[in-house]
């Protein structure tokens, strides 16, 4: 059984490198292999010159948002995040004040947060990380993941942009054979993959859709 809260190896490096969470390693190992960020070559929705719009679903406490803000950088990117919980302001140094980044604090299957996402997209990348408090009963913690990959599919559907990109988090054990099959059909690329970063006995990976149809 792990200890989760004695610090690990990414724990320590998050700290180090300003991160609230270890969880940014994941991300930017997926970035890192499948260039989630690069516009060139996947169609129109990131086409050269304009802003490169990122959806960050379930972004709390910050560390794939921070990730994001500074990759893209100010003038060439905008941000848009939403999470139950508010953000860390712990390692932003102000980063999350500036007119490239819109948070909402709110539930990411609400009809009003889905109309302010909405509003600010088309998105060329929707990330989303966004799992539920666990209750140590899979069946439960499953199904309720799944949920929130399903929110994450049809914020797809409705506002990435022609060309653009989808990360999913879900945990395994439920239908995600089903999600899996959808992303096939939405993009031309689908795929699952477990970053290093997570935890050897954790039962979360990734589904990536790559190039929107
Ligand atoms: C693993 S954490 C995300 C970590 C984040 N990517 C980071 O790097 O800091 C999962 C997040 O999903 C959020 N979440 C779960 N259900 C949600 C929902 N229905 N709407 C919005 N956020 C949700 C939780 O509040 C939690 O902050």
């Amino acid at each position: 059984m792990a200890d989760y809260k004695k610090p690990d190896y990414w724990s320590l490096k998050a700290q180090k490198e300003g991160y609230p969470a270890r969880s940014v390693y994941k991300l930017k190992e997926m970035d890192e292999r499948f260039g989630l960020l690069k516009p060139a070559g996947r169609g129109a929705g990131a086409s050269g010159g304009a802003v490169f719009r990122v959806l960050d679903l379930g972004a709390a406490p910050g560390s794939w948002s921070l990730y994001l803000l500074r990759k893209i950088g100010p003038r060439a990117g905008f941000l848009c995040a939403a999470d139950l919980s508010p953000l860390s302001r712990q390692y932003d140094r102000g980063l999350f004040d500036g007119d490239n980044f819109f948070f909402i604090q709110g539930d990411i299957t609400a009809s009003g947060v889905r109309e302010k996402i909405g509003g600010r997209g088309p998105y060329n990348l929707v990330a989303s990380d966004a799992a539920p408090a666990t209750t140590g009963n899979r069946s439960v913690d499953t199904a309720r993941s799944l949920e929130l990959a399903e929110t994450a599919l049809v914020y797809a559907e409705n506002v990435l942009a022609k060309g653009g990109s989808l990360v999913i988090k879900i945990f395994q054990g439920g239908d995600t054979a089903e999600i899996l099959k959808r992303l096939k059909d939405l993009f031309e690329t689908a795929k699952s993959f477990k970053p290093e970063a997570c935890r050897n006995e954790s039962f979360e990976t990734y589904y990536l859709g790559l190039g929107k149809k």
